[in-house]
């Protein structure tokens, strides 16, 4: 999608015009861009002079400047100023380019999000600097989530590499490659806990356990922001959504929430907690209510947890046109309502509506809202700003303009060293019969099914600016990976889906442009011929799962299935005989009961971004050992969601073995989770043994060690990590079966061993008791480690 000068511009993520479009009765994507283009453009010699005019023309530091530098400016500012800081726009339908840079001259606007390119953002930041008449600078944000020009793989997968200096990495690289667009501030990491798959947003976050989603929190955190948020290389993050979005009644998306503050303090708020314990400068707020207020408007989130007891002290911003959603919340009578409970609640910012902009100065003349109240928002606003280094040099990032990109989509604006190598760590091996694979570069080999070559689907969904047409796509990384050494045969072999509805609705949601495009052929000839091609080949690769829409906002599934006929399609490959690797494609753990019994290899790739296919050819054929565990349990199907490791003990479980009368249970399925958490496999094979506790008790204070031995057993080199699990036995309240509390990812060569060692001590065993405070009380724990939650080594000790 170009604007006017040529210059492409923001492709994918129209979340914004979508329902903007939708409520102004359908104006198109294409139209509300075309009217970009008459941007009044102010020389950069005349924004140079007027920054070093400004009130702050070079950096200066320290919590005192910092807020000298504020008051002065908030001293300075009319109320109409203050609310137009506390107002953050999206470039689309939403106002013509011309109108917003006059908005910004005014200085009504505090920020945009969704404009990547410099060459659109540099007039804006013109007009805000030289023509308004604080010359307060803009900042521009955009849902940098994983990756910006480059994709990488979707968030659940990256939690599933384990591996804390990868995500930091991705995150580090698409920090640098934001600023280089010109971009300020990423709303970023996503961390909502999900326990329910069939929420499409499952894909976006990392998975179900507190303690990893806290640690990959950090890990991005570090990533985006540096050691600073304020150099030209970094990034501000903006942790969302906050809180418990991941939890929305029955995985339906924006539904309600509704839960217990054991449970929010327990599994659900640590998350965001380590995202801005790590310094993230930002918290979007959710679009979900809790317990029956909606998070836009309550008190007790904003407030009482976030900025009392958590002690945070960056800006807040609400989840698109969120603060008039109070009115349909039922909370609020009108927007005026709205806007007045969003700002006493404590949301800075107002994503994409124009609510505070119509009600807040009403409310401030008849005194509703506070000067003081107005004022603490607009604090936070021109404190981020100032955090980002944009006071000292509004251009930080966008820079000189004669240095724009001619081509913002140049390939050699990618990383696609680090996407590659990122992408092999988040491949989980979950079934390998007889050694199928690695698979040998030689004979015939049949690559089959709908996602083996689509580069739009291999990105994932909040793709940012990655391009289908750069990613590498399963079947462009086999050819690479087995060039004049084996042949490649290929068939569609089935759509994904069936349903012309289903196919309407993610056209319809997701893109400005229909992205499902349907192969016309009748399924029978489709698997027909994927038969005929299996049956020439001495190896059968299917590629099969979910299109990436399918895994998006505003995509839940009541089903967990294998979408479409492409069961049907792994059946009759299946048939043929032919050794059959199944490489799924997907952003939510599916029900795939019937591919674990069958598949002679499955290999879970997530979304693998824009190197996914050089990534699982580099895994399929043994240029790398796969050591990737899932991040979230896979339930045997969605009626037995949900179905996360780290449940609490109750009165009745099911024991394996016992008879099962009157225990917990679904007695149709077999029970438990079809694959735990943890779980994933190697090319070599590792074994866990000789587990020790330094000491059978300990004293409050103390610490003791737990060791074992991880052996590489196998013929490879490769990784595995070692889980460390706590299981409270006994305590005032019921306790969690076990928790995982720390993990290590180890590289051994064949036939190696190493020791691995885990201190445990009073914050692995604190948690959150009835009075909602964190204890550590005495008793009897069982330490665990394995490779896996399921099957673990244990012994216990005691605290006194
Ligand atoms: C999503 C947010 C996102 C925002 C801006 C909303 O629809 O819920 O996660 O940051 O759009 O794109």
């Amino acid at each position: 999608m170009d604007n006017l000068n040529g210059v492409p511009v923001a492709d994918d993520r129209v979340a914004e015009s979508r329902m903007d479009a939708i409520e102004k009765g359908g104006l198109s994507r294409r139209q509300a861009l075309g009217a970009m283009v008459s941007a009044a453009l102010v020389p950069v010699a005349a924004a140079n002079e007027a920054l070093a005019s400004s009130p702050r023309g070079k950096a200066a530091s320290g919590p005192a400047t910092k807020k000298a530098f504020i008051d002065d400016l908030i001293g300075k500012m009319t109320v109409d100023e203050k609310v137009g800081q506390l107002r953050l726009i999206s470039i689309g339908p939403e106002m013509p380019f011309a109108q917003i840079v006059e908005e910004i001259a005014a200085g009504r606007i505090a920020g945009s999000f969704n404009t990547v390119v410099r060459r659109d953002n540099r007039p804006m930041q013109e007009a805000a600097v030289t023509r308004s008449r604080l010359k307060i600078p803009l900042f521009f944000a955009y849902d940098v989530v994983h990756g910006h020009r480059t994709t990488f793989p979707i968030p659940l997968g990256l939690a599933a590499s384990f591996d804390m200096a990868a995500i930091e990495r991705m995150a580090r690289v698409s920090a640098i490659e934001a600023c280089n667009d010109g971009v300020d501030m990423t709303f970023a990491p996503m961390v909502d806990i999900s326990h329910d798959p069939r929420w499409g947003r499952t894909s976006e976050g990392f998975g179900e356990d507190p303690y990893l989603v806290s640690e990959c929190a950090r890990a991005s955190v570090r990533g985006f922001q540096g050691p600073s948020p304020d150099r030209p290389d970094t990034i501000m993050a903006a942790v969302k959504h906050f809180a418990l979005y991941g939890a929305v009644e029955g995985g339906r998306d924006y539904n309600t929430v509704d839960m217990s503050p054991l449970r929010m303090h327990q599994i659900y708020l640590p998350p965001y907690r380590a995202a801005i314990d790590e310094g993230a400068g930002g918290v979007m707020v959710a679009l979900n209510s809790i317990n029956g207020v909606p998070a836009s408007s309550n008190t007790w989130l904003m407030q009482d947890l976030l900025r009392r007891d958590w002690g945070f002290k960056g800006v807040t911003v609400s989840d698109h046109g969120a603060i008039t959603e109070l009115t349909r919340h039922g909370v609020a009578r009108d927007n005026r309502e709205a806007a007045k409970l969003a700002i006493k609640a404590g949301i800075d910012l107002s994503m994409a509506d124009q609510v505070y902009l119509a009600e807040l100065p009403g409310l401030v003349a008849s005194g509703e809202i506070k000067m003081a109240e107005l004022d603490a928002c607009v604090r936070e606003v021109l404190g981020a700003k100032y955090d980002m280094g944009l006071f000292a040099n509004p251009f930080l990032r966008m820079g000189k303009k004669e240095d724009d990109p001619v081509d913002v989509r140049a390939d050699d604006r990618l990383h696609r060293e680090p996407a590659r190598a990122i992408a092999r760590e988040t491949l989980v091996l979950l079934e390998n019969r007889n050694q199928t694979l690695p698979l040998k570069k030689q004979g015939t080999i049949a690559l089959i099914g709908p996602l083996a070559d689509s580069g739009l689907d291999i990105l994932g969904s909040w793709s940012a600016q990655g391009v289908a047409t750069q990613a590498v796509t399963l079947k462009a990384g086999i050819e690479k990976a087995i060039e004049g050494k084996a042949r490649l045969l290929t068939a569609h072999g089935t759509n994904v889906l069936d349903d012309q509805k289903v196919v309407d609705y993610l056209n319809y949601l997701n893109w400005d442009k229909p992205e499902v495009i349907q192969d016309p052929r009748s399924v029978e000839a489709m698997i027909a011929e994927a038969v005929s091609v299996a049956q020439q080949a001495d190896v059968v690769i299917a590629a099969v799962g979910e299109l990436r829409g399918m895994s998006h906002e505003s995509s839940s599934r009541v089903s967990i299935e294998m979408p479409g006929s492409q069961r049907k399609l792994l059946q009759a490959l299946k048939a043929t005989g032919k050794p059959l690797v199944v490489v799924l494609m997907n952003g939510r753990p599916l029900a795939i009961g019937w591919e674990k019994d069958n598949a002679d290899a499955l290999l879970e790739t997530w979304y693998a971004g824009t190197e996914g296919g050089n990534a699982i050819a580099d895994v399929l054929f043994g240029d790398h050992n796969p050591s990737a565990k899932l991040p979230i349990s896979f339930p045997r199907s969605a009626g037995q969601i949900p179905t996360y490791y780290n449940h609490l003990r109750i009165g009745r479980p099911f024991t394996p073995g016992k008879p099962g009368n009157y225990t917990s249970q679904y007695f149709e399925e077999e029970q438990g989770a079809l694959y735990p958490f943890g779980f994933g496999l190697s090319y070599s094979r590792f074994t866990l043994s000789g587990l020790k506790l330094s000491a059978a008790r300990i004293s409050r204070g103390q610490k003791l060690t737990a060791e074992a031995t991880l052996t590489n057993e196998g013929a490879y080199e490769g990784a595995d990590v070692v889980q460390l699990y706590i299981s409270d036995n006994y305590a005032s309240i019921a306790r969690p079966v076990k928790e995982l509390k720390g993990f290590t990812k180890l590289t051994l060569k064949s036939g190696e061993s190493r020791v691995v060692r885990f201190e445990i001590g009073e914050d692995q065993l604190k948690f959150v008791n009835a009075e909602l405070r964190e204890v550590v009380e005495s008793g009897r724990f069982t330490v665990q480690l394995g490779l896996d939650s399921r099957d673990v080594l244990e012994q216990g000790f005691e605290l006194v």
